[in-house]
């Protein structure tokens, strides 16, 4: 089984559809650990549930931000995982974080990347009219929403569509395109397609 940590802020139907795949045997991965930076997230109540173990580990409690990522790092890093998944994971890091897990972490964002990057890429993509959006799997490189394309979906929106129907239609996109990005990602892993260790 792929051993994997997800990093998660908010509601967690990513990480929910992971957690149901894996214990329907249909998915060979095997969740080792939750880390979130939000005390009150959905993610964490789906991880009690499901007997996974979790951390939360919020930048306020750290001085500076640099402390606040080596806490993520070293707790990472006391698990023996093969691959960081940022399902709905908010937070900016920096190079020095990203490149601890080169070619070991993966984002999933809701747009056709590189159109909308950032944190409000639903709404942005209809301020400015589009007709087609999407989700996009990456591995994550320093710069923010960018970093080798695993896979896209797309999605059309119609006149009809709102912030919340395009939300709810995208994250059943992404509940299919996040556990094939995770095969994907593994099998590259595993055998070392990217020239990583
Ligand atoms: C997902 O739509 C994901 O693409 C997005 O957050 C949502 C989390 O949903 N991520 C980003 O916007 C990253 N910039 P979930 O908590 O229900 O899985």
């Amino acid at each position: 089984k792929l051993k994997i940590a997800i990093l998660a802020s908010g509601e967690g139907s990513n990480f929910q559809e992971l957690i149901d795949l894996s214990n329907s045997n249909k998915f060979d991965i095997d969740i080792k650990i939750l880390i979130t930076n939000k005390s009150e997230a959905g993610c964490i109540s789906r991880a009690k549930n499901s007997n996974i173990s979790y951390k939360v580990i919020k930048s306020s409690d750290y001085e500076n931000k640099d402390y606040f990522e080596n806490e993520i790092i070293n707790t990472i890093k006391k698990q023996d995982i093969e691959l960081v998944v940022m399902a709905g994971w908010m937070k900016i890091m920096s190079s020095k974080f990203v490149n601890e897990f080169k070619n070991k972490i993966i984002n999933i964002h809701p747009s056709l990347l590189p159109s909308f990057k950032g944190s409000n890429a639903i709404k942005e993509a209809i301020t400015n009219d589009a007709k087609i959006t999407g989700c996009s799997v990456h591995f994550v490189e320093p710069e923010v929403d960018s970093g080798p394309l695993i896979m896209q979906a797309a999605l059309a929106i119609s006149d009809k569509d709102n912030l919340e129907t395009i939300t709810q239609k995208l994250h059943i996109l992404e509940h299919k395109v996040l556990p094939l990005s995770i095969s994907q990602a593994g099998y590259i892993i595993r055998n070392k397609f990217m020239g990583n260790d």
